[in-house]
């Protein structure tokens, strides 16, 4: 039975910070924003949100925007690390929030969980929707995944210049309208680590930003080895291994989604997987002399990130080679054909964690299809990554009535009128100074009341749907 995402719907709060103005408040480059991480714009939720109104506006979208009734939903799970309470779980709050539009018991047979694993679980849980879907256990209706989350730093942290808020919904079923999973080729790597990770009782998390980067290079490598094992012993993909054969994984995946903590890393990440699967291929030699570096080896040959990350010989070499890979005219090709066009909205956005992937997927499609590009039968690779740390790599065809769907995306109308904060405005909220009253904006959608503070019932959270 196939299983896919039949449609997909975004909220993001419509408060942003400007790269320019972080680079002021920060004393930075703000070209290092722009153009070393290509973070232009970044969500902030007001002091009225947080991540389960906004998991709940965007699935009120989704369900409106495809008529959809309560007994059409299953299924309801919130992928999130943005997590406010230890044991109740998010799909609750939402659950609760629908039903003020919905009527008070709508949702009653709707299951779920709240799933963790930093920015990969929204992943694994559309992994195991999926498979509730070809289990047969649907029986016609279809799951709501949604991923949300406020990605918020330390101030004055590395961090803080990736930050961003929003949520996407996406709705499962057996005749998915956009995209049909690949069988049987998903596939993860996991890793005990401790590169990016949230203590209990901690707002911000604590991050080994370099160390982050590399890790999430490296396990997503990992699972695309797995994964290419999976798709050509299932026959999904065949290589040409005849004697010269030029193949790799990659000419078979016609456009990448990787996870984005900021939109440039999506660059590094096809830049390394480039250089790991078209090592052994004869083209390489072509784009080793157009780049006129050989590529550089550790002078360590522990080669544990540590030691990769503490030779600076090795690492300016690196670095130097990488820009020269990423100038040359196969690597731009690849570049602008699989992997451009997931980037855009990111750079509008910022960093969404769980949403970030879906956020850039959501992206190839709007702009693909704006530049004319027929998506029908197009295979979709996705490189999803979580810190602490595990990735998956999975994959998906584009359906032939995709286009209908995508006709209606419109990132700017969908996100609306939004408002640039002055920095003295982004400081109080990051600081937890403004009360839900206090909110920037006037309340529209799903917003948060407040949060009891009476020893009986401490944390209790009320919401209300400002119109
Ligand atoms: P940093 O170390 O301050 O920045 O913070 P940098 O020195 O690496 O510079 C960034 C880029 O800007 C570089 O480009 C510089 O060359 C360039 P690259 O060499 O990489 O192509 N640059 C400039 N460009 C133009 N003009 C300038 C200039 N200066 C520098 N003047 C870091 C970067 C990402 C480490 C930091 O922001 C951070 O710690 N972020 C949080 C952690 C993170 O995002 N890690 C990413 C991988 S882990 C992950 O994705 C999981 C995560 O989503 C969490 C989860 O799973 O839940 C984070």
């Amino acid at each position: 039975m196939a299983a896919g995402i039949d449609d997909i719907a975004v909220y993001v709060p419509r408060l942003y910070l400007d790269a320019d103005d972080f680079a002021r408040l920060r004393g930075v480059d703000a070209t290092k924003l722009r153009r070393g991480l290509g973070v232009h714009q970044m969500a902030i939720a007001d002091s009225n949100q947080d991540p389960a109104c906004l998991a709940a506006n965007a699935c009120l979208r989704i369900m409106r925007k495809n008529g959809l009734e309560p007994s059409d939903v299953g299924r309801l799970y919130v992928a999130t690390e943005s997590s406010f309470d230890e044991s109740k779980a998010m799909n609750a709050y939402v659950v609760g929030m629908l039903e003020q539009a919905y009527g008070s018991g709508a949702f009653e047979h709707c299951g779920g969980v709240e799933t963790k694993f930093a920015c990969v679980s929204g992943s694994y849980a559309l992994y195991d929707n999926a498979n509730w879907i070809r289990a047969g256990e649907a029986e016609g209706q279809g799951a709501l995944v949604v991923v949300s989350d406020i990605a918020k730093y330390d101030m004055g942290s590395s961090g803080e210049m990736t930050q961003g808020a929003g949520a996407v919904a996406m709705l499962l079923n057996d005749r998915p309208r956009l995209l049909a999973f690949d069988p049987r080729v998903a596939a993860t790597s996991i890793r005990d680590e401790y590169d990016f990770y949230r203590p209990f009782g901690k707002e911000t998390p604590i991050v080994h930003g370099q160390y982050s980067n590399l890790l999430y290079l490296i396990q997503v490598r990992k699972a695309l080895e797995a994964y290419k094992k999976k798709a050509l012993a299932s026959g999904l993909i065949r290589l040409d291994a005849g004697p010269g054969a030029d193949d790799s994984i990659l000419d078979h995946i016609d456009h990448l989604n990787m996870h984005l903590p900021y939109s440039n890393m999506g660059r590094k990440a096809l830049a390394y997987l480039v250089r790991h699967e078209w090592r052994g291929l004869p083209r390489w030699k072509k784009v080793i002399e157009e780049a006129g570096m050989d590529e550089p080896e550790p002078n360590d040959p522990r080669g544990t990130i540590e030691s990769v990350l503490a030779d600076g010989d090795f690492m300016r070499k690196d670095h130097e080679f990488q820009r020269r890979l990423t100038a040359t005219s196969r690597f731009r090709e690849v570049y602008e054909s699989k992997l451009a066009s997931s980037l855009i909205a990111s750079s509008m956005v910022g960093n969404l964690y769980t949403a970030s992937l879906y956020l850039g997927f959501r992206s190839t499609l709007e702009f693909e299809h704006a530049k004319g590009a027929d998506l029908a039968g197009r295979r979709f690779g996705f490189g999803s990554y979580g810190s602490g740390s595990s990735a998956m790599v999975f994959s998906g065809v584009i359906q032939e009535e995709y286009a209908e769907t995508v006709n209606r995306m419109k990132l700017e109308e969908e996100i609306g009128p939004r408002t640039r904060l002055s920095v003295e405005q982004y400081v109080q909220i990051h600081e937890n100074r403004l009360s839900p009253e206090q909110a920037v904006l006037p309340p529209k959608e799903f917003v948060l009341v407040g949060v009891d503070s009476s020893p009986e019932s401490r944390g209790e959270r009320r919401y209300s749907y400002g119109g």
